[in-house]
């Protein structure tokens, strides 16, 4: 078997975008809230308010809030060892800096872990996906240091409370995000190269001192990071097309260095003197850094890109997919991006190669559209297709390779409101939940067909494909 036995087969969702129930149990607002319906053609707006007539989809997500024990026997009856999910921030400590914890909020997670417990399925818990309690805004968000003291508050409170139950802990999902979708990250709603590096400079000591508690509560504890999956091919061999390459790399990797190096790499030292950027270091920083280097990296993988002499400001709040450049040699996704299952073997390759720490995949999936057929199923065989073609590569990456994978959690179990637009009609999940765009819908589940097939998947730990 290619596959180790406690292999982590399981599926991922993330609060903001699942529970819903945005305004129930004591939760308080985060900054997910306040991004609109968008589109592939137009941005979700971030609003001061709600506005009306406006969506907002993070309000109801995928309502696994009212629905989790139905959902969690589905996972069950799916085969799932183990289910990725986040907790949010603002259920614990709904303004951020409040003094005490909310105690519903506490219990909405204890009961989630039981429940997954009762089916043997392995909690795998995000500390903040992209989750900024909107109380923080006085501070600026990320870009106070306060923040730090108040996450690091947060993070203990978790771990206390859910020791024994959680054994696998990320910290910050998608961390290198703060130099792409800087709002989304860490409330940064700006440009500003300086305000978004102090922003993940806080976030890196955040994560460092939220690992260092996760070992002194319980040796078990095993704390990854998460980097979003930015991989790329240099659009020629012409060696300045593979320069822009190496420095898209740099500008998006240097966040796993200081989270697995537990220091910043000599070419982001170099390019903070060029640029007069300024770290807000204080004395013990560095200890800290140190200290807090992370077990493992996981990491989400959906597509690559190609990088050359076109592309620049993939770092200057553009967005972050637009690269300048196409590859001929793939297909792409309803929604544009580029599928490759390949250049996952060669991610797994590189990042394990370039840090030695063991790896977990903890997304990759296909985004597209799903219609319930005449005979009242979904038959979604590219999804299928997608996600069989990806653990083959994975596989091979274990098997011939010799690459350490601790686990695989597709994106998503279950259909919820996409990140970038907001549409719960970019469809990931392996159970189709009923609802459209703007909420309407009873938001009762149907398995697809990839329910069925993944559920081989886990039950033969990967060898039926
Ligand atoms: C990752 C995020 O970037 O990709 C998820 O961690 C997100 O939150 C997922 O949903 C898929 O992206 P999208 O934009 O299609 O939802």
């Amino acid at each position: 078997m290619a596959f180790p036995s406690n292999f982590l087969w399981g599926s991922a969702t993330a609060a903001a975008q699942n529970e819903g129930a945005y305004n129930e149990g004591g939760r308080g607002l985060t900054n997910l809230d306040f991004m609109t319906l968008g589109s592939r053609g137009q941005k979700r707006k971030i609003t001061e308010e709600f506005v009306e007539g406006e969506t907002y989809p993070s309000m109801k997500g995928s309502d696994f809030y009212h629905r989790y024990k139905e959902d969690i026997k589905e996972f069950s009856q799916m085969g799932l060892k183990a289910f990725r999910m986040s907790i949010s921030w603002t259920r614990i400590y709904p303004n951020g800096d409040d003094e005490i914890p909310n105690e519903e909020g506490l219990k909405f997670y204890d009961d989630v872990f039981d429940e997954l417990h009762k089916y043997g399925i392995e909690p795998i818990v995000t500390m903040d996906h992209f989750d900024v309690p909107m109380g923080l805004k006085k501070y600026g968000y990320w870009a106070s240091r306060k923040v730090v003291g108040f996450f690091e508050k947060y993070a203990s409170t978790i771990l206390e409370r859910y020791k024994g139950k959680v054994k696998y802990w990320l910290t910050f999902n998608e961390i290198n995000c703060m130099s792409t979708q800087p709002w989304v990250a860490g409330g940064i709603d700006s440009n500003d190269e300086q305000l978004r590096m102090t922003a993940a400079y806080h976030q890196f000591l955040a994560s460092a001192l939220a690992v260092k508690k996760a070992h002194e509560i319980d040796a078990e504890n095993k704390v990854g990071m998460m980097y979003c999956g930015h991989f790329t091919y240099a659009n020629t061999c012409n060696p300045d097309d593979v320069l822009h390459t190496m420095d898209f790399n740099h500008q998006m990797m240097f966040y796993i260095d200081v989270q697995c190096r537990g220091k910043y790499p000599a070419y982001k030292l170099k390019q903070f003197e060029r640029e007069g950027i300024v770290l807000p270091a204080v004395e013990g920083d560095d200890v800290i850094l140190k200290e807090g280097t992370v077990d493992f990296i996981s990491f989400s993988y959906y597509l690559t890109h190609v990088t050359g002499e076109k592309t620049n400001g993939i770092t200057k709040g553009l967005n972050g997919l637009q690269t300048g450049y196409t590859n001929p040699y793939l297909q792409l996704s309803q929604w544009g991006w580029a599928i490759d299952p390949k250049g996952l073997r060669y991610a797994l390759n590189y990042l394990y190669d370039t840090y030695q720490k063991p790896l977990m995949i903890v997304e990759n999936g296909l985004g597209a559209l799903d219609f319930v057929s005449e005979d009242g199923k979904i038959h979604d065989d590219a999804r299928i297709d997608y996600l069989r073609a990806h653990i083959e590569q994975m596989k091979m990456a274990v098997e011939i390779d010799g690459v350490e994978v601790l686990g695989y959690t597709t994106w998503a179990a279950l259909d919820l409101p996409s990140l970038s637009t907001g549409e719960i009609s970019k469809r990931y999940g392996f159970l189709y939940v009923d609802a459209d765009n703007y909420g309407n819908g009873s938001y009762n589940r149907i398995r697809k067909d990839s329910f069925y097939w993944y559920k081989k998947v886990c039950e033969s730990n990967g060898e039926e494909l």
